[in-house]
């Protein structure tokens, strides 16, 4: 018998109870959430964890930001990259090392795919009204976050949905829900902002989305040309008629879509490192 949508929702209410999540994930929520929240709020709580310290640390280093100078500590990755995109970024990392990831083959490359979506996704921003290139970046880095939950939930039953055009329905048999749904109800159980939400439930369907259109069609189209540069199976970025219209919607040009895909192509040593790497 397949699971239901209501053991998926225990799993995600189960994940507070059992103090699976941590303690400082939600302290970090709840200072993104607060508009009177400080740098040295942010500060204090990123530094309270080496680990996710020492991550931040690393991206903000990284050119995947596009910032090429040295950032030796929090308080200057702080003032470098901007308040708003170290708070995207500790959070995403957080909700990361809330999950497994070392040692679980699967579970980097989920991650590295995750990753590689958040960086398309901000990458893409230049070409998408309204939209900032730290808002994207956490939404694609969140995007698959209900495949992260399937894994954790049942990992036999996960392994057997594969990523083809098949991957909803089967999906549907074996939890009952897809992983957009279970992705954006535990977002939206972790006391994330709403609009967090949005992007991850629709990302493989940007046309159902009813506002912030221009924020799912990043992750939808960041997803989707992940698998044009990358063939892995974890990569699910199904191309469908939805992404054709949504690049003659932002008139991307072919050429634009070579210089991203190079773009990607540099960066993608440094985020394979980011998770395989000690
Ligand atoms: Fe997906
Ligand atoms: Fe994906």
């Amino acid at each position: 018998m397949g699971k239901t949508e209501t053991d998926v929702k225990n799993y995600i209410k189960g994940l507070h109870d059992l103090s699976t999540i941590p303690v400082l994930l939600g302290k970090i929520v709840g200072t993104c959430n607060d508009e009177n929240a400080t740098a040295e709020d942010l500060y204090k709580l990123i530094t309270f964890d080496p680990a996710l310290a020492e991550r931040v640390l690393r991206v903000s280093n990284s050119a995947l930001l596009g910032h090429s100078g040295q950032v030796k500590d929090i308080h200057q990755a702080i003032m470098f990259l901007g308040f708003e995109r170290i708070k995207s970024l500790a959070l995403g990392m957080t909700v990361m090392n809330a999950f497994p990831s070392r040692g679980a083959i699967t579970a980097v490359n989920l991650w590295v795919h995750s990753y590689e979506v958040a960086f398309l996704s901000s990458v893409l921003s230049d070409v998408i009204p309204l939209t900032l290139p730290g808002e994207c970046f956490l939404a694609g880095l969140l995007h698959d976050v209900g495949r992260i939950v399937f894994f954790g939930m049942d990992n036999a039953r996960f392994l057997f949905t594969d990523t083809t055009e098949t991957m909803f329905d089967q999906e549907m048999a074996a939890f009952g829900c897809t992983h957009a749904d279970a992705g954006a109800w535990l977002v939206e159980s972790l006391g994330m902002p709403k609009e967090l939400g949005v992007p991850i439930k629709y990302h493989h369907l940007p046309s159902a989305a009813k506002e912030s259109r221009n924020l799912v069609a990043a992750v939808a189209l960041a997803e989707g040309l992940t698998r044009k540069f990358t063939a892995r199976a974890e990569n699910d970025g199904i191309w469908t008629a939805e992404h054709d219209a949504l690049l003659k919607q932002y008139s991307i040009a072919p050429e634009e879509i070579t210089a991203i895909g190079e773009k990607l192509n540099e960066a993608r040593p440094e985020i394979e490192a980011m998770f395989t790497s000690p």
